[in-house]
């Protein structure tokens, strides 16, 4: 059986555990700094399997040995926003916690696929990439699907139809200024711009841009947790049985798109090996402007890491 370890058992990891648990393609390791919590949420699940079905082994540790092996990492551990704070408020506390979890995860599972999550997520996923010292194709970062998902969700509202009708693509930087691509989104082929009037469009565009923020406002506490771990989850999926699936997600660009040396949001090929390839859409002018735009602030927020 493959092994999966989730770094960070609050919301995220926990729940990324359940659904990957209900998946049955890996043993998992729940790791947190937090002593008794990844023991007892990895407990609790591990004592719900025999109730769905699933044999796979949940332990929980405060240490990366029991880590040792796994097959994909997902980092979730950090500070969430609370009301009123931008992703890239979390810069300096999330680096340093993302940064010992990469060491420490790759010093006992060096061949790991590593999928960050932590916000802010494409700087993140970038300092993974460097302080690991590992190749493209073995770091992504999550926000596309989510973000997508949560398009597709107002989507389906909107028209009354079956979410597994509705295709959204939300690409560039995991931020307000995400770039949702309505002329590739449809529902059962047909194109959004079809079916929505422009101004409703509009606002479903602005909702998804600000669905993170949205969920922050409701909880006060905490940020999204359910639909960011059913994204992971179809990741780690989509890496561990090489569905070869194309999904929007964070990778690093080396020139695609007219970008290079960042993390962004684009659509991607995952497999066995991880990324296996960036696609290229062919964008009109007013979507490239609006990629660049979003790039810009993601670099913004690389720079503050001062890697180099
Ligand atoms: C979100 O968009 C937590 O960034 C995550 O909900």
């Amino acid at each position: 059986m493959p092994k999966v370890t989730v770094v960070g058992a609050g919301q995220t990891g926990a729940t990324t555990a359940h659904w990957l648990a209900q998946l049955e393609i890996a043993d998992l390791v729940l790791v947190d700094v937090v002593d008794g919590v990844p023991q007892g949420k990895a407990l609790d699940l591990a004592e719900a399997l025999p109730i769905v079905g699933s044999d796979v082994h949940v332990v929980g540790s405060n240490d990366y040995g029991p880590t040792a092996g796994s097959d994909i990492v997902v980092i979730t551990a950090g500070l969430p926003r609370k009301p009123g704070m931008s992703r890239d408020d979390l810069l300096a506390a999330n680096s340093a916690i993302v940064r010992q979890a990469v060491e420490q995860s790759l010093a006992v599972s060096p061949q790991a696929i590593f999928i960050i999550l932590t916000n802010p997520l494409d700087p993140m996923a970038y300092l993974a990439m460097k302080v690991g010292r590992l190749p493209r194709e073995r770091v992504i970062g999550q926000a596309g699907i989510l973000d997508s998902a949560r398009m597709r969700a107002f989507v389906a509202l909107e028209l009354g139809v079956s979410v597994r009708n509705v295709e959204c693509y939300v690409l560039g930087g995991h931020g307000d200024d995400m770039v949702p691509l309505t002329r590739h989104s449809n529902v059962a082929g047909v194109p959004l711009r079809d079916l929505i009037p422009a101004e409703r469009l509009a606002a479903i565009v602005e909702r998804t841009r600000k669905g993170g923020g949205e969920i922050v406002s409701l909880l006060k506490t905490g940020s999204a947790f359910y639909a960011p771990s059913a994204a992971l989850a179809q990741m780690v999926d989509a890496i561990l049985r090489d569905r070869h699936l194309i999904v929007p997600a964070a990778a690093y660009l080396t020139g695609e798109y007219g970008l290079r040396d960042l993390f962004f949001g684009v659509p991607v090929q995952l497999g066995r090996g991880g990324l296996e390839k960036v696609i290229e859409y062919t964008l009109e002018a007013d979507e490239r402007q609006a990629l660049e735009q979003s790039a810009a602030r993601v670099r913004e927020s690389i720079e503050a890491l001062k890697l180099s």
